[in-house]
């Protein structure tokens, strides 16, 4: 008989109650007494069980000993409105075959309730529980729902290499990439690596972002978007930092500063909208064990305009704010997260979206402002997450970039390609990277950043 999945069974209910169904799955439950046993079965396409109800008369206890917590199943049976509470239909099962079973003196999700930190430690089983199960689908949705955004507007999905030889961030976080035999490595006369014989006969390391290339394409195709791995050696044991993530970079010509800002809140809104619409089933559980505010505090970022101010007016407010923060205010220092969240969610309540920021703390490409101090960059700050997106309009004249990228030493060499942007054609353009598990964050409500992709990687941490 063909399979139906869960989803499908409980949405189409109702013609489908009298009819011989098919589910396979894995048990979540068995429970009842000598009479009837119950199982609650679960195949990953909805959070909701689909009850199994074995008459004992039927089935044989040896036959139902198999079936325990994380043994995967076929079940045969007629669909009926369910007596019990709980659930609107149920299978009386005809047949029950078990695929594989799952030792009940071994299985690691035998019990519920698992701490998120004991389950980190078994992430290859993780998904299996309803908590995973939940935040994955609405990964999986939102992936969906990034490229629907772009695709319907125009924009083209641009893959950007992940090997590379130029230090986007110029923040030195980078894994190196190399085929040289760690414990004899060649040198030069003068002592120095000899990359030459390495693979690409230069060094080469993990992408930290896709955006000089996406600039390659934009300043071609009007408009890009790059959705891959990024990866970041920074040593930063953080709720909010991974060593690898996934980062969506549209690259706009044509638009300033302003526009770049519209298009952040609009595709934001864009992606919690869907998330509401298409996985309130999953929200909803999330919500009740974890988050009671969850659903409100995703509504309440659709309903307001984000605010916009400059980071010298962020600085004196926090100035102002007669708080003690851990790290001390003042023009020039880079914001932590403490002083995001105390603008997002104290001062403003809602979305902020900062700009202007002294050049000496942003990445060498932003537009220069003609107070020679400050530059186009703009972060979106969201609340319980700190910075979400992080972009700038980007300087376009060939002299002032070339002027910034000695003054930072940066090694010309490595940036010819990315100078011909400037040299021949050049316009206005802007851009922005949101980081995606920062996102998947927000709309789960999870707090640990290492919860929200499958197999998390992070400083001393790369299992599975
Ligand atoms: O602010 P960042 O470093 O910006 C860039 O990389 C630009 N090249 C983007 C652009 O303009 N095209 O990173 C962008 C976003 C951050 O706002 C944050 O959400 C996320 O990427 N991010 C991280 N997420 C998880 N773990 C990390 N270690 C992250 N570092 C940045
Ligand atoms: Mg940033």
């Amino acid at each position: 008989m063909k399979r139906t999945k869960i989803t499908d069974l409980l949405q189409g209910a109702s013609a489908l109650v009298g009819q011989e169904v098919c589910v396979k799955g894995w048990v979540r439950t068995r429970r009842g007494n000598k009479h009837v046993q119950f199982i609650a079965l679960n195949d990953g396409s909805t959070i909701k069980n689909i009850q199994i109800v074995a008459d004992m008369q039927r089935f044989s206890d040896d036959q139902l000993k198999p079936v325990t917590t994380g043994a995967a199943l076929c079940v045969e049976g007629l669909l009926v409105e369910s007596q019990g509470k709980g659930q609107s239909v149920e299978i009386q099962a005809t047949d029950i075959r078990v695929y594989g079973t799952a030792d009940p003196e071994q299985y690691p999700l035998q019990k519920k309730g698992h701490s998120l930190e004991f389950l980190r430690e078994i992430a290859h089983l993780r998904p299996r529980t309803n908590t995973f199960s939940a935040v994955l689908r609405i990964r999986s949705a939102l992936a969906f729902a990034i490229h629907r955004y772009f695709q319907e507007r125009g924009f083209y999905y641009l893959n950007t290499p992940l090997i590379t030889a130029s230090d986007c961030e110029g923040a030195g976080a980078m894994f190196q990439v190399t085929t040289m035999d760690l414990r004899n490595i060649k040198k030069t006369p003068d002592g120095a690596v000899d990359y030459s014989a390495d693979f690409f006969g230069k060094p080469t390391a993990l992408t930290v972002s896709g955006q000089l290339e996406g600039e390659l394409g934009a300043t071609a195709l009007g408009a890009i978007y790059t959705f891959g791995p990024t990866f970041r050696a920074e040593n930063s044991n953080t709720p909010r930092h991974l060593a690898e993530f996934w980062m969506i970079e549209p690259e706009v010509a044509f638009i300033d500063i302003d526009e770049n800002m519209d298009l952040a809140e609009d595709f934001l809104k864009y992606c919690i909208r869907y998330a509401l619409e298409n996985c309130a089933d999953d929200i909803s559980f999330l919500a009740e064990h974890f988050d009671k505010e969850l659903p409100a505090r995703l509504e309440s970022v659709l309903s307001q305009d984000f605010k916009r101010l400059t980071y010298t007016e962020a600085i004196e407010i926090l100035e102002q704010s007669g708080r003690k923060f851990e790290f001390p205010v003042k023009w020039g220092i880079d914001l932590q997260s403490e002083h995001e969240r105390y603008l997002v969610e104290q001062h403003f309540r809602r979305p902020v979206i900062l700009t202007g920021y002294p050049k000496e703390i942003k990445a060498f490409y932003m537009k220069q402002n003609p107070d020679g101090k400050t530059v186009r960059a703009m972060d979106v700050l969201f609340p319980s997450i700190g910075e979400i997106i992080g972009g700038s309009e980007r300087e376009e004249n060939y002299d002032k970039l070339m002027a910034r990228i000695e003054e930072l030493n940066i090694p010309m060499k490595d940036m010819w390609w990315y100078l011909d942007t400037r040299r021949f054609g050049t316009v206005p353009h802007s851009g922005f990277g949101l980081g995606f598990e920062r996102l998947v964050l927000f709309v789960t409500g999870m707090t640990n950043i290492r919860d929200v992709i499958p197999f998390p990687r992070t400083p001393k941490s790369a299992e599975f």
